[in-house]
């Protein structure tokens, strides 16, 4: 059974969300799997970030965000996605067995066509370098939120034509894994939580930065003495910390009412400051020493190839290209 998932690196230092939706579960992976792979999606992020320097230091982050949140060198295989450069060439194998109306159906480039937003064919095609990801290393199990689902059930497509077109079984079919619990983390401003919509908290960033995060939560305007709705999204932040019990008894005090939003906030605060304690400590080591990651990261570019480079051989193979 092989793990496998990846991380846009397209911001300073990743959120609750994606920590609770996607990275937790990528450390929980790597205890029951043997040598999980998780890359920096860097040629993913080229749809939304025209800067070399910029995408530079967000990878950087990526791989800081991982270490730091526990996934082990020696346990997982961590890599750059452009470091196997092998992966486009896979994109291309499958482009031609994707049906336009497939890419239409897909949620991100809608999303952009009803924005109006000008759509570069990066943003239309960025399902099939996504499906690529995933069939290159023969995966069997991706970690990712919710909002990916539909990119695995693409993944399973495009594999699945491939093959019959081909008569061959070169790709294997993937599953996705979502942990429905906390799939959908919601922003400070109760939308989902996103970089997008400027509503995240960030776990890493200064204390300052976290603590304006936390108090700018929104909640209603109903006096202390009033009941609170327990769904409400600074209960739902809250939750995220909290046990099956205390969750219970948290719902119970917020129906009774006399329940302070403000004293919810702090104690939001020392949970994140205390949860992510460890994790920012073991964050600012590597930090000072970007050779150490950087040799993490080849040394994960190698094992990712051994990997990749069959795959590709039998897709070729069955394609009749080269000789
Ligand atoms: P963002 O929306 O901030 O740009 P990404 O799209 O880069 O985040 O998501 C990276 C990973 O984190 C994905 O697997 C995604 O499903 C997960 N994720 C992001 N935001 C949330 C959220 N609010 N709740 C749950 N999972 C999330
Ligand atoms: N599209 C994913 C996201 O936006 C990142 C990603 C790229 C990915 N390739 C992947 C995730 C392969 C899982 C597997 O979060």
């Amino acid at each position: 059974m092989r793990v496998l998932s990846g991380t846009k690196p397209t911001g300073d230092s990743l959120h609750l969300g994606n920590y609770f939706g996607a990275l937790r579960q990528f450390v929980d992976l790597q205890e029951e799997h043997d040598e999980p792979l998780y890359f920096i999606a860097d040629y993913h992020s080229m749809t939304t970030v025209r800067d070399g320097d910029l995408r530079r230091r967000y990878t950087m982050n990526v791989a800081l965000d991982y270490l730091a949140a526990g996934l082990d060198p020696e346990r997982a295989v961590l890599f750059r996605q452009s470091d196997i450069p092998e992966v486009c060439e896979l994109t291309w194998l499958l482009t031609s067995v994707t049906p336009m109306g497939m890419l239409e159906r897909a949620h991100a480039y809608k999303a952009a066509m009803d924005r109006g937003d000008t759509v570069d064919h990066g943003l239309f095609t960025y399902p099939v370098l996504m499906a690529a990801d995933i069939l290159l290393y023969h995966a069997d199990l991706v970690p990712v939120g919710q909002d990916q689902k539909q990119h695995i059930e693409m993944t399973r497509d495009m594999a699945q034509r491939f093959n019959h077109a081909y008569g061959c079984e070169a790709l294997v079919m993937p599953e996705p894994y979502i942990l429905e619990d906390s799939a959908v983390v919601p922003g400070t401003d109760g939308q989902k939580m996103s970089k997008s919509y400027d509503n995240t908290i960030r776990m890493f960033a200064p204390k300052k930065e976290v603590k304006k995060s936390v108090m700018g939560i929104v909640t209603d305007s109903s006096p202390v003495e009033e009941p609170k709705d327990p769904g409400a999204p600074v209960f739902q932040i809250w939750n995220l910390f909290a046990d099956a019990d205390e969750r219970a008894s948290m719902s119970e005090k917020a129906r009774a009412g006399g329940l302070g939003y403000g004293d919810i906030k702090k104690d939001i605060l020392e949970r994140v400051l205390d949860h992510f304690s460890e994790m920012r400590t073991r964050r600012e080591h590597f930090e000072s020493r970007p050779d150490e990651v950087e040799a993490i990261l080849q040394r994960g570019a190698e094992k990712a190839r051994a990997i990749a480079a069959p795959v590709l051989d039998r897709c070729r193979a069955a394609a009749g290209l080269g000789a």
